[in-house]
Formats: C-alpha cells, structure tokens, sequence
C-alpha cells in the first residue's frame, strides 16, 4: 500500500443525495450473482447542491446503469476502484443498476458470501458496496425491498430483512419478496439463502402483538437452539422491563453460520451469528459458552433501538450503539446471573485487555478523530470502555433519572442517525447535570491513573483521602485534561463499615466522590478509627487506583467487604504484590504467607461464601497484566512467577482444595447457577492440585474426564491433563479420546485445537505447526484462526514470548498468508505484536523484526494501519 487515505471525523459532511426507496433483486446462480438495484434518489435538502453523484463501490462488474430509464453511456459516469460518479442528475431521480458480483470466491467474507453452501452477507461496516453501488454510510436511511431469486428446490430457506410479501414459483425459479418497513442504513441489510432448518416460537409483546421467533441452522445443528431461544425471550422481557423497548417486526430471525469474522451481526429482523455465539447444548457447550451465548443474543437483539431504530450518524460515533448495547447485554447478564462476578469478568477484560490497548500504538479515544481502516475500530475501546462510559453516566443520574434519559433518546431520535454528544444532551436534559467535563471521556484517549494518599488525625476524628488524577500521553495526544471521575468508596473500622460525614452531611456507608481536579483531598469527620479504604466500588470508573495497601489491610478488605468487586481486586492486588516480588528478586516472605493464609480462611469456609465469586478469586493476575505494570517487561520472568506461584499454592493448599473439590461434588448437576458455580470452583481447584506431580490427582482428572456428564467437566479435566507436564500418555490418551467423541462437532473441535496450543510447557510452536496441517484445520475459517493462531498468541505467553523470537515471526508469516484472503481477521489477529514497546529490548527488538517484515509485503488498507501505527 502506498497511498493511504486518512478518514478524519472533522471532515464530516452531511450527503449529498438521499435514497428514500431501495429495491434489490438478486438472481442467484451457480458461481455468480447479479444484483439489480432501482433506487429512488433525491438531493438532500439541506446539503450544498451538488451535480454529481457519488456512490460507493467495490469489487463490482458493471453491467448496466440507467437514469429514469435511460440508459447511460460511457460519458455520464466514472468509475474508481472506491467509487462510481454519475454526472449531472435531477434533483429527484430513479437509479437503475445492474452488478455481477462473485459470492463463492469471496473469502474476506465482507459483503455476499458462501459458507458451506449458504449465501449469506456482512454489511457492517462498509460491505454493502461490495453487493452493489450505493450511498453506503450510515446516515443515508432508505426503506428496502428484496427480492430473491434462485433455482427452484435449490435453497429451502431465502431470507432477507423485514417481512416477507410472497413466495412463489415461476418459471423454474423460486422468487421470495421481503420488505422492511423500517428506514435502515446500507450495512443493516442482509440476505440469506441456504438449506437450513429452524426452530419456531412466539412471543407476545407488552402491548400484545405477536412476534414469529426464528433460528436458522444447518440440520445437524437443529438441536442446538434451544438455549438461544430461552434467552432470546428472556432478553426480549428484559428490555421492555427495564427500557421499555418492545420489537417491532412481525418476525425476528437468527441464522447461524460457521465462517464469519465476528461475533454475530444485529441485521434488522434478520441476525446473523457465527455458530459459537448462538449453538449450544448441555454435552458439547460449556458453561461459559452458554453464558456467551446468552449474552449475545441480548447484545444483537437490544441493537434493534440501540443501533436499528437510532444508529449512527458516522462511524466515528460506533460507541454510540457498540457502547450503551454492551452495557446494556451486560446488565441483562447481571441481573440473570451473578452480578459480582459480572463485574468482575468486565473490569478484567478492561484491565488486561483495553489498559493495555491504551497504552499501545493502536491507542484511541470512545469517539476517535480519524480512522484508515474502519474495521479496525471494532475494538475493547470502543465496545468495552465505551459501556462503561454509560454506566458511569447511569450511575451519575441514578436508575429513575437513567430511565427517564433513555426513554428521551428513543422517543427523541428514532428512525435517526445520531452523534455521541446527542445521547449525552438527553441526559443533561433530564438531570439537569452539567455534563461537559464528563464528555472528555470521549474524545480523550487513554487510562487516567488515581494516585491516592491518605492520613488519618485522631484527635480531631479526621479521615482525609487525597486523590490526583494523571492520565498519560497517547499517540498524537500528548496533553491531557482532568476528567471527572466517579469514585465510589466505603471506609471500614475494625468492626465494619462506618458511617460516612462529609461537610457536615450523612453519606451513609458508601458513597460517590466526584473526582473533577488534577488534585483533590476529601475529609471524612467524626471518624473514630483509622480506617481501611475501599475503593473504586463496583468498579466506578475504569481507571487504574494507586494505593500503597498494607497487607492486613488487604486481607481484611478480601476478608470483610461488602462488595464482590472489592474483594476480588485486593485478592489481586495481594496476588499482584507476591508476583511482583517474585519477578523482581525481592524477599517475599511475609507476603506469601498472607496470601496462602487469606486463601485458605476462603476456601475453607467457601460453604458460607458466594461459591462464584470465590472461583473468581483463585485465579491469579493475567501475564498480560502483570506486563502493564511495568515499563519493560521481562516476559520469561513473569510467566515463571506465575507458574511458580500455582505450584507453591497448590503445594500449600493442597487440603483445602482437595476437600472443596469432593465437598462440592454432590452439587454438580444441572444448569442452574449454583451447579455452574461449583463447577468452576471445583475445576480450579483440580487445576491447581494437577501442578503438583502426584498420581493421585492425574489420577482424579482422569476419572472427572472419564465419567462427565457436561462439557464443562470433562474440558476442565482434559485442560487440566493436557497443561500438565506429568502427565505424560495420560494427556494423550484422553487428547485422541476426546476428538474420537468429539470430530463431528466442529466447535468441539476448535476447544481442543485451543486446549493444544494454550499449554504452558514444552515447545507449542512445533505442536501449532503440526495443528495447522491437521485435517480438521482450515485456514479459511475464523474460528479455526481463532482456535489455533489468535489462541496461541495471544493466551500462551510464555510460548509467544519464547526468546528464539520465532513465535514473533510465525504470527507475522502467518498474517503476511491470512492478508491475501481475509484482510479484517488478519489485522485482528495482529494485536500481540503491535505491543512490542511493553517489552524488555531482548523481545522487542524482535517483535518490531517480524512486524518490519510485514510492512514489506504487499499489505491490505487493514494490516497496513495496524502494522504503520505500530512501527510509529
Ligand atoms: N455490530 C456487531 C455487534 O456488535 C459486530 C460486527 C461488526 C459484526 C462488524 C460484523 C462486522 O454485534
Ligand atoms: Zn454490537
């Protein structure tokens, strides 16, 4: 790539034509498609006046194209690689447009696509205009039409968005006619054609329509649905309860595919999911992945007013919907499950995944400014902090006022396409709150750190807590402003929480400090003792806490506190102080003794204790975190600490593990919470006993792989076996007996492609090289990228990071090979190298070779910005 084109959101003009009616006819044959589109285009009223249309295009053969009929030569219009120019059109017209366009050699599966056989589209971002010329940008709005047109008894189900007129034959041909009702934006569209089953139900709204609900998968899948059914009515409960959102469409499709770059896709009326997000079934899915499920279907099924009804007015606002969508599929997965451990699985991903985007070269602020590739804006940035900036904003405004700002922007801007700052204005509106400063969340880049100090005056019965707030330069965005920060905090005595006083005022036990300044101090009075602080509640606000703990104070927080949240984060900052120690050569005595004697005080009373949260809290701090602490990381040490860690607590806690994992083995059944949740707290607890070389607990792993009913247990078993360097033939037996059960479900497959390549000893490197030849392997299918390279990458740490730098080449040659075919999931997949500069020199030294050697390919718009910005 030589010439790249920057897209700066300050250059944002409204367009210049609208299109108030699309009508799409696609004639489906074998290895091609051609695509007439008549569209209805008028000037936009409020735009400069213009004589030339602009449309987006790629990819696409042009057959014919006509004006009100007319047809055009090759004088009226100019056509670019990007875009097709149609001189001197009428103020008010009828675009006629005939493409041929190749589905099934189209591997970047953007725009219309074949996945074993099924047609079907991705749009989002920019996709449409591989399907056929258009104004393919969110703020141009049309009401569709399709029509489909295939080869009779080739496709038993034809798709499209909205409701279906009519279904018919003629000729030969099967011609099925959809049309949405709803003005949509281009990358909302879809098309599915395929021989698909479905399972059916019904819902009745709140004001009593009824809704047709449809999932769509292959036939070997159709008992697969079940689950994402249940949910998919639970999250359309949900939403009329808690936001009063009922849907709209007489009809409320999913369709299951197995080639698909993301996660699924909220296409008006007519979802699309990656199999991984919707399938599941008690013997092949695993907890998790039930969850996941759950938490996807109400994520795309919410997007129908949080993005259909209002999207986007440009793609620099994406947090818009990807932000307020997230944080509300993350309340629908609170309020259905444990809330703590909710918060908890949140504030991680934020800490080790989007803390350490922030302080890389892909940095960017919730709104960025400027984008080479959109796809690469797809992000935990965008997505993850972007929901906790909502949350921050509802818990500004408290639930009554939250809901009343909600309900504004629905009823305000339905059927638009909106700007970050108009969702803000709705709840300035309500609450009457001077928002500006808070706005700074969304242009300003990267993760404001909280160093806090306190001191403590007896005599005068004075707490004070002084908080500064820093946030550090990210690229092109060297000075930073103070932000407004909502820290939550509660204080506790030696027996418990105390009351708060602040200015004379009664606070009660917890309470939000608007943290505005540079620097700030906050007195508490009447305070008897010197107290403990607990800070950043509930994770109020997603920012990194400075705060030199003692270590009983930890203990006493990890012991004692109300708050899920709390406790685990001293948990991790107990187990952080004794990594780091380890990491760096410091005496650690004390510290470890702490840790294993809290640890044990937990997991012997873990008959009283919230079983899910305790789960939470055996894990140790990721190395990716671990990394962030430090300004040149030595990634050997710090995957030997932790490794070395497990071995001592699991040597230490051996009693105590042992006898949670026999005590809760009577509560394993079933799919109810607190089956899941002895599930993942006896599984932890096998893991940890499998690092000590005993034939007792192999032999333990064994017998769980052996005789478990559910997929949760026997993984846990296999992972534990398999990750173990003691155990030898046993690992490999119950590795070939696992695919000998497991070969024809292909998502159990890819769990043991990834169980292979995240094992923490022995060279991974040969055994990923082995992987990829494999025959269930196939590198054009994302999930299976997914399984063997992002997994290897991005979750063995100690193998990515071997010194030979080899690894750090394998990524690069294997990106340089994915590129020439799926350019979104190579730049995605590019991530664990564009952190180079977190590393000692040894590592990045080598990390920047491969990344170098990228950057002399022939690179797609997609790698190349990822690859230029690292290299930056
Ligand atoms: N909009 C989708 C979601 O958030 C994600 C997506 C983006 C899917 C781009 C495909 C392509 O659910
Ligand atoms: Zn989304």
């Amino acid at each position: 790539m030589s010439t790249t084109t920057v897209t700066y959101l300050a250059d944002y003009r409204a367009p210049e034509f609208l299109i108030e009616k699309t009508h799409l006819t696609f004639k489906l044959h074998e290895g091609y498609t051609d695509v007439n589109s008549q569209l209805t285009i008028v000037r936009n009223p409020h735009s400069t006046h213009a004589d030339h249309l602009v449309l987006h295009g790629e990819q696409l053969e042009l057959l014919s194209l006509a004006v009100d009929e007319h047809p055009l030569g090759a004088g009226d219009y100019q056509i670019t690689p990007q875009n097709m120019t149609v001189h001197n059109v009428p103020e008010h017209f009828i675009l006629q447009c005939k493409t041929r366009i190749y589905p099934e050699k189209n591997t970047a599966l953007e725009g219309l696509y074949r996945s074993s056989g099924m047609y079907c589209t991705q749009c989002e971002a920019e996709g449409f205009r591989k399907i056929t010329y258009y104004l393919d940008r969110p703020d141009v709005m049309s009401e569709f039409e399709t029509v489909i047109i295939a080869e009779e008894g080739a496709f038993s189900t034809m798709l499209s968005n909205g409701n279906c007129l009519s279904d018919t034959v003629y000729a030969g041909k099967r011609i099925v006619h959809w049309h949405d009702p709803f003005k949509k934006p281009s990358y909302l569209f879809a098309l599915v054609a395929g021989n698909l089953v479905c399972l059916e139900d019904h819902f009745s709204t709140q004001s009593g329509r009824q809704v047709l609900l449809q999932i769509y998968t292959e036939a070997k899948d159709s008992d697969k649905c079940h689950f994402a059914m249940r949910s998919l009515k639970k999250a359309m409960c949900w939403d009329e309860q808690t936001y009063g959102r009922e849907y709209d469409l007489d009809r409320f499709m999913i369709v299951a595919v197995d080639d698909f770059n993301m996660g699924a896709m909220e296409n008006k009326g007519l979802n699309i999911f990656n199999t991984s997000c919707v399938l599941a079934h008690p013997a092949s899915t695993t907890d998790a992945a039930f969850q996941r499920v759950e938490r996807v279907i109400g994520h795309e099924y919410f997007h129908n007013w949080s993005g259909n009804r209002i999207t986007c007015r440009d793609w620099f606002q994406l947090s818009l919907k990807e932000g307020l969508t997230v944080y509300r599929d993350s309340e629908f997965s609170a309020d259905t499950n444990s809330r703590a451990v909710k918060r908890i699985e949140d504030a991680n991903v934020i800490r080790s995944v989007q803390f350490v985007e922030d302080a890389g070269p892909m940095a960017h602020p919730v709104r960025p400014d400027s984008y080479i590739e959109i796809s690469n804006f797809y992000t935990v940035t965008i997505y993850e902090k972007g929901a906790e900036v909502v949350r921050m904003l509802a818990n500004i405004l408290g639930p009554e006022q939250y809901r009343r700002a909600t309900d504004l922007y629905f009823s305000r801007f339905d059927g638009q396409a909106v700007t970050c700052d108009d969702f803000v204005q709705c709840m300035e509106a309500v609450s009457g709150k001077d928002l500006r400063q808070f706005c700074l969340w969304y242009s300003q880049a990267g993760t404001p750190q909280l160093h806090i100090s306190d001191s403590y005056d007896a005599a005068r019965q004075q707490y004070s807590l002084t908080v500064r707030q820093h946030t550090p330069a990210t690229p092109g965005q060297t000075e930073k402003q103070a932000l407004h920060i909502p820290l939550k905090i509660a204080l506790y005595g030696s027996k418990g929480v105390l009351a708060l006083v602040i200015d004379g005022q009664n606070k009660g036990t917890e309470t939000v400090l608007d943290i505005c300044q540079d620097q700030q101090t906050i007195i508490f009075e009447q305070v008897a003792e010197n107290p403990v602080p607990s800070l950043l509640r509930g994770f109020s606000a997603p920012v990194k806490i400075f705060y030199a703990y003692q270590l009983a104070q930890l203990q006493q927080l990890i012991l004692l506190d109300s708050d899920g949240f709390c406790r685990w984060d001293a948990m991790q900052s107990l187990m952080r102080i004794v990594l780091c120690n380890a990491i760096d050569g410091k005496d650690n005595h004390a510290e470890q003794i702490m840790l294993v004697d809290t640890l044990k005080q937990l997991l012997a009373d873990h008959a009283s204790m919230d079983v899910a949260l305790l789960a939470c809290m055996l894990d140790l701090p990721s190395e990716q975190y671990l990394a962030s602490l430090y300004d040149k990381a030595n990634p050997t040490a710090i995957s030997q600490a932790r490794t070395q860690l497990q071995q001592q607590l699991a040597i230490q806690l051996q009693p105590e593990l042992l006898g949670c994992y026999q005590t809760l083995q009577d509560k394993i059944q079933g799919l109810s919470a607190p089956a899941m949740a002895a599930r993942s707290l006896r599984n932890r607890a096998l893991a940890y006993l499998l690092h000590i070389n005993d034939a007792r607990y192999r032999n333990l792993a064994q017998l769980q792989f052996a005789q478990a009913n559910n997929m949760t247990d026997q993984f846990a078993a296999l992972r534990a076996l398999v990750h173990t360097e003691h155990a030898g033939s046993t690992a490999q037996e119950a590795l070939q007996a696992f695919y000998q059960q497991w070969q024809h479900e292909t998502l159990v497959v890819n769990m043991w492609f990834q169980v292979q390549v995240t094992r923490p000893w022995g060279n991974v490197l040969q055994a990923v090289h082995k992987l990829l030849n494999h025959a269930a392997f196939d590198a054009r299918n994302p999930n299976k990228l997914r399984a063997v390279i992002a997994a290897f990458t991005n979750q063995n740490f100690a193998s990515f990071h071997d010194r030979s730098g080899k690894a750090y080449q394998f990524l690069a040659d294997q990106i340089a090979d994915i590129d020439q075919r799926n350019p979104q999931m190579a730049a995605r997949l590019l991530t664990p190298l564009t952190h180079w500069h977190q590393f000692i020199d040894e590592h990045a030294i080598l990390m920047r070779k491969a990344l170098e050697s990228l950057s002399q390919c022939e690179l797609s718009k997609d790698v190349y910005e990822v690859v230029s910005k690292s290299l930056m």
